[in-house]
Formats: C-alpha cells, structure tokens, sequence
C-alpha cells in the first residue's frame, strides 16, 4: 500500500516536471551552475586559507626550533661580532677605564669571588677571557699589578686569582683563553699536587706563584683581552 502511494507521488511529480517550462529549465540549471562555481570557490578559498594557516605554523614551530637548538651558537656569534667590531673601530691601543695595560693587552683585576666557570663568563660579557700567562715578565706584571686585596692572608700562601689554566692530563696545562699548551709555568715547589684528584684549575697565589685548585672553589679573577 505504501509502495503505491510512492509510485503515484513520483508519477504526479513527473507530471509536474513536465509542466515547467524550457524557460524555466534554463533558469534552474543556470542557478545551479553559478551555485556551483560559489561553492567551488569558497572551498578553494577555505582549502587556501587552511593549507596557509598549516604552513605558517609549521614554519613557526621548524623556526622555533632551530632558534633553540642555535640559540647559544647564536649568543656566542653575536659576541664575537661585537666584540671584532670594538676591536676594529680602535684607533689608538688603550685599554677602557679598570683595566690596565701591557704589552698591547688589557688586564682586569676583579676582587669578587667567582667558581673558574663564572669567572670566565664574567670576563666573556667583556670580550675577554680569563688570562693566560706566557712568561715570566708577564708573570711579574701581573703580580704587581693585581696588589694586595684585603682578603688575602697575609703571612700564609693561599690562593687569589683565576688563571684560564686548566688541567687536560695528568701534568699537561692548557690554557682555555686560546687552547695553546702550558709552556712556560710558575708552581709553588709543592705544586700541583691535584688533592683529592679534582684539582684541574690553575690559580695564582698571593706571592705570585700558581697552584693546581678545584675549579668549584671560588676566587678573585683576572681578564685579559687585546688592547
Ligand atoms: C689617538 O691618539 C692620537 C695621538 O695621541 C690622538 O690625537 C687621537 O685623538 C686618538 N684617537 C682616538 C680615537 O682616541
Ligand atoms: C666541589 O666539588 C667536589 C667534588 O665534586 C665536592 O666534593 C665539593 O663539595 C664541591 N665544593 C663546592 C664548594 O661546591
């Protein structure tokens, strides 16, 4: 009974179909087609639109991600350009006010104790690096430079100063400031003696001689750089 009552609605439909005009034919097909063209173009546009928001942040995240993973090659670049830049621009060998020269290199004398990582930190804010000694002329610059600061025991060796000396074996030196081999040295006679095993940092003393000390200790520190 259903099913008849389908067929006879289909079948007035079609009569009706046949009823509208050519006229009217064109009208709809005409309305279909513009209706079309629309909704092709708003998914194109959409498709566009999502297919850009996806690579901008695809993108953004790739960018992000390289940014971290040079970010510190990034900060180390940036300095040295600075720093190159400071030296170029320079026409007169001089060293900036609390630092002192010799031999066409500025010394900082930094009474503030630091562990040896700090340290060098500190002196690379100024584009310089913790000092390295290469004889005994400079040896004696330093010492007399450097003074006394307070802090010192008077009376008693104890160690003072940072050097960019550090341990790579068991009696090779190097220092850190430009990765030459220690070759000319000034330990105390009871020097090194690597106590404990983890005295791989050399300092300076308050008589002018060095010492092997733990690198985590912490103590004044001296930066060199060119003039
Ligand atoms: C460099 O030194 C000369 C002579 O001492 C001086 O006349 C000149 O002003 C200095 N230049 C700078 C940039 O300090
Ligand atoms: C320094 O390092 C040694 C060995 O790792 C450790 O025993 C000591 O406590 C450290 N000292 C300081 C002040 O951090």
């Amino acid at each position: 009974m259903a099913c008849t009552e389908m067929y006879e609605m289909e079948n007035s439909s079609d009569e009706l179909r046949e009823e509208i005009g050519n006229d009217n034919k064109i009208r709809l097909w005409g309305k279909r087609w513009f209706k079309t063209v629309l909704f092709t173009l708003a998914m194109s546009l959409l498709s566009a639109v999502f297919l850009l928001t996806v690579i901008h942040f695809a993108t953004g995240v790739q960018l992000q991600q390289q940014f971290d993973s040079q970010g510190t090659k990034l900060a180390v670049l940036l300095t040295q350009i600075k720093c190159n830049t400071k030296l170029l621009s320079k026409e007169n060998i001089s060293c900036e006010d609390g630092w002192e020269l010799y031999k066409k290199h500025c010394y900082k004398f930094v009474e503030e104790t630091e562990t040896r990582e700090k340290a060098q930190e500190k002196c690379s804010e100024e584009c310089a690096c913790l000092v390295k000694i290469e004889n005994a002329d400079e040896n004696s610059f330093i010492y007399s430079a450097g003074g006394l600061p307070d802090t010192r025991v008077i009376g008693k060796l104890h160690e003072v100063y940072w050097t960019s000396g550090i341990r790579i074996k068991k009696n090779n030196w190097l220092w850190t400031a430009d990765g030459k081999l220690v070759t000319y040295d000034n330990f105390n006679s009871i020097e090194p003696n690597n106590i404990n095993g983890i005295e791989n940092c050399i300092s300076m003393s308050n008589d002018g001689t060095w010492n092997d000390y733990r690198c985590n200790g912490t103590l004044y520190y001296i930066c060199e750089k060119q003039a």
